[in-house]
């Protein structure tokens, strides 16, 4: 076990999405929100990443205990802690890639939206203290209901005249990863083969798995695609009922959140084959934000690929067709918050 994290064994070399870079970056990533279920284990996991350099962990509270005990793994990234309000700005300067996991967690019974009167708020304020200290950053949103939190922050930075909506993505990537374990359990594929593209947005039915598009080329019974899709938009409802009021996916997320993070950082270094799937300004239907796959690069967001949504079933154009309206009003109630708060 000796060394089992130290960079040049590290094991995340061995999950595709971890790919190590030959050589070490430096680059600065923070959470805020870095106490709380997602944080911690996400903390954990970019302390392991041999491109960053440094971790700076900010919640309100119980954040100095986190960033003490994750200090001592021997890996390169430094840890600082920073502690309510008046050390947010410090903890954000120099900073590359911000995540935002602050929030609360659904409980048994509560629709992601039920969080928004909660975490509006927590978001917009976190994002605005982003636009004055680090506007240039790739700023990650995880606090639910993303589907609003994205169009709040994008207001928030606009109103701060900072706004690059190439660096602004909502983080779906616990989506895809659902889909392609659920997937390759189905129909007995090797996990690490398989990658189903989800489109639309973060919540119930806006939550799109394109199957007919699942690399390797898999072929679904009608049964399988409903079984299949409405598994996968129910994902985290199947975890908040199974932790029955203590909270809602944690370490799943904080794994899909860790890879979006790796695949933001590979792309600032350079990597030319970053593609992941996220939630992002897009014109690729009527509606000012909507998850697909992009490709990223230094400069955030190269391309918004459009491919996927061509030749669709006719069970995935339909069900495109009935999220529009959904993810429409979830994105109007973001923008409507932001702008009165003005
Ligand atoms: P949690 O309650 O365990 O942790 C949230 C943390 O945020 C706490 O440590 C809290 O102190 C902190 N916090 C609250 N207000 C803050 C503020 N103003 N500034 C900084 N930190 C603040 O919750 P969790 O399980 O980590 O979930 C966090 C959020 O992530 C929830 O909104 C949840 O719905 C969402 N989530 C999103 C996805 C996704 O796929 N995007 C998946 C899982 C959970
Ligand atoms: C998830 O998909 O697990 C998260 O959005 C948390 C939730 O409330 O379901």
């Amino acid at each position: 076990l000796k060394n089992a994290f130290a960079p040049k064994t590290q094991k995340l070399s061995q999950i595709p999405s971890f790919r190590l870079s030959p050589q070490a970056s430096s680059y600065n990533v923070a959470i805020l929100g870095a106490a709380g279920g997602i944080g911690q284990p996400l903390a954990l996991l970019i302390k392991m990443s041999p491109l960053v350099s440094s971790l700076h962990l900010y919640d309100i509270a119980n954040v100095k205990g986190v960033a003490a005990d994750l200090s001592h793994c021997n890996t390169p990234s430094q840890v600082i802690d920073f502690t309510g309000t008046s050390e947010l700005a410090n903890c954000l300067k120099g900073v590359d890639v911000v995540v935002i996991p602050a929030g609360v967690p659904r409980k048994p019974g509560m629709t992601r939206d039920d969080l928004f009167n909660t975490n509006a708020s927590i978001v917009k304020s976190l994002v605005e203290a982003v636009a004055d200290n680090c506007p240039s950053a790739f700023i990650h949103i995880i606090s639910n209901p993303v589907n609003s939190t994205v169009p709040i922050a994008a207001e928030v930075l606009k109103q701060k005249g900072v706004y690059d909506p190439k660096k602004l993505f909502g983080v779906t990537t616990l989506d895809i990863v659902r889909a392609n374990t659920f997937v390759a359990q189905k129909k007995n594929l090797r996990l690490i083969d398989v990658d189903v593209p989800v489109i639309g947005g973060h919540a119930g039915i806006t939550i799109l798995p394109l199957l007919s598009k699942t690399k390797p080329s898999t072929s679904f019974t009608e049964q399988e695609v409903k079984e299949l899709t409405v598994r996968i938009q129910n994902a985290g409802t199947e975890v908040v009922e199974a932790k029955s009021g203590a909270g809602s996916a944690t370490l799943s997320m904080a794994y899909a959140a860790a890879r979006f993070v790796e695949s933001s950082l590979r792309a600032l270094d350079g990597d030319g084959d970053v593609y992941e799937c996220c939630y992002v300004e897009s014109e690729l239907t009527e509606l000012p934000f909507f998850a697909s796959r992009v490709k990223l690069g230094r400069k955030g967001i190269e391309a918004v690929i459009s491919s996927d949504l061509h030749g669709l079933t006719e069970y995935e154009a339909k069900a495109l067709e009935a999220l529009i309206p959904e993810l429409k009003a979830s994105i109007e109630k973001g923008v409507t918050f932001a702008q009165k708060q003005t």
